[in-house]
């Protein structure tokens, strides 16, 4: 319910962001979340913007936020929306990164607007004495505390213990910067559409805006700061997308030439159909299992004036297929989304443990599936956006043995860390080329 308070008020915005990180911890992803509190609060751009900043910078500090309330707590604050109110606060006032970056908020303004917003709440109003309490303590005592919370490794690095170990394990080398990247915001990259404009012109139309951005791939720009998509010049025209640099290399690994018959197989919400289709004049299905993902596909096409059949169905069966095979099939299967996590800083606190062995499941029926589909001499590109091996290389292997499939060079794995200069995400791809005969 929308609370009583001046919704231009940091305690406006804390309530929304506590209710939206209490739904998060009941289960629900935080852009969805985050929608619910923007509807019910009537909030409106500036309340929505500070709302979401405090619920990403709350997710990517949670570990931390969560052990400093153990300690200062005697008992679990409850409802879930008290919790999530003094997650959000711990979050603003505990950052050890005291840059203007880190610690955007003033520490004695968070404390005061955190009451305040507990005080107008009929569910939170008894524990308004607490949560004063409890910050002012964590303020006093911050050094011993902060040193106390960080002895366990979840507060240390803000992800459950079983996703640290997992990425340990994964990369005894690199686990910890894979971890430290997850906890940073991320750049925003453009497309820029080559059927439209080019790289160049497209730089140039931004350095007039005096917007400043770097090529950082062939037709990836990333801008040094990121701005609202409603500021991104030629967006709306159709002359760049909003997508990450890894995921733009998945058109050209596909090698899709004019008039090739081609399956975009788990295709929601389309950045990298609209690729395709950007590079060739291709003749695309596009399918996804999720009928409510399904016009955002359209969108981005509409935007892009570009055009496909678009399909709900599932692709580890066969019953959406007319028979005709594809000459290339793109298979962006459903994953952990493990390399992507600074973009989802929530997916961490939803994922469990045994979410990486039944989707590398689905993952393997989707991909046999697929294979069938394929023409001879036809090419398949397996994508993840996962970093768990299980999901990708040792899915890519199996998939290639027991379809005696030939593989072709592509990226392999990609970390999140591997190319600064990029600055890309954590996907993985594998090219699979069927034998002729
Ligand atoms: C990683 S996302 C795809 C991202 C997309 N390729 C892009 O570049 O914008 C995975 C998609 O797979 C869809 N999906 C999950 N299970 C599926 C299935 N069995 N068949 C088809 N699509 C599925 C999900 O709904 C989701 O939209």
């Amino acid at each position: 319910m929308k609370p009583p308070l001046k919704t231009d008020s940091l305690a406006f915005s804390l309530h929304g962001a506590a209710q939206a990180v209490a739904w998060v911890r009941g289960g629900t992803a935080l852009p969805q979340a985050l929608a619910q509190v923007f509807a019910q609060y009537e909030a409106l751009p500036q309340a929505r913007g500070a709302m979401q900043d405090i619920g990403y910078r709350t997710m990517r500090q949670l570990g931390r936020a969560e052990a400093l309330l153990t300690l200062l707590a005697k008992k679990a604050p409850e409802p879930a929306k008290l919790h999530g109110l003094l997650c959000c606060a711990l979050a603003l006032i505990s950052n050890p990164d005291q840059t203007p970056a880190g610690t955007p908020y003033n520490a004695f303004t968070v404390v005061d607007q955190a009451v305040t917003a507990a005080q107008a709440d009929p569910d939170m109003a008894h524990a308004k004495g607490m949560v004063n309490a409890v910050l002012r303590r964590f303020l006093r005592e911050r050094d011993a505390l902060l040193q106390e919370a960080m002895k366990d490794p979840v507060a240390l690095w803000n992800y459950p213990a079983w996703w640290i170990s997992a990425t340990q394990a994964a990369y005894p080398h690199d686990w910890q910067a894979i971890l430290q990247v997850g906890n940073t915001a991320p750049p925003l990259t453009l497309r820029v559409n080559r059927r439209k404009t080019n790289v160049a012109d497209y730089l140039r139309t931004l350095a007039d805006q005096a917007i400043a951005a770097t090529q950082i791939g062939p037709d990836a720009v990333r801008l040094q700061q990121p701005v609202p998509v409603t500021q991104i010049p030629g967006f709306g025209d159709g002359l760049v997308s909003v997508q990450d640099a890894a995921a733009q290399m998945a058109a050209a690994l596909l090698d899709v030439d004019d008039g090739m018959r081609v399956l975009d197989a788990c295709a929601a919400p389309g950045g990298k159909t609209g690729h395709i289709l950007e590079r060739a004049r291709a003749d695309l299905v596009a399918l996804d299992s999720d009928a409510k993902r399904l016009p955002r596909i359209a969108e981005n096409l509409q935007r892009l004036q570009l055009a496909a059949n678009l399909q709900v169905g599932d692709a580890a069966a066969a019953d959406w297929w007319d028979g005709r095979l594809f000459d290339r099939i793109l298979a962006d299967v459903p994953c952990t989304a493990s390399g992507i996590v600074r973009r989802h800083p929530d997916i961490r606190w939803l994922r469990r443990k045994a979410d990486t062995a039944q989707l590398a499941t689905l993952s393997a029926q989707i991909l046999d599936n697929l294979w069938r589909m394929l023409r001879p001499d036809g090419k398949l590109l397996f994508v993840t956006c996962s970093l768990w091996p299980l999901e990708s290389e040792a899915q890519a292997a199996a998939f290639a043995m027991r379809n005696q499939a030939i593989r072709l060079a592509a990226t392999g794995q990609l970390l999140p860390t591997a190319n600064l200069e990029q600055d890309h995400d954590g996907l993985f791809y594998a090219l699979f080329q069927k034998p002729t005969a």
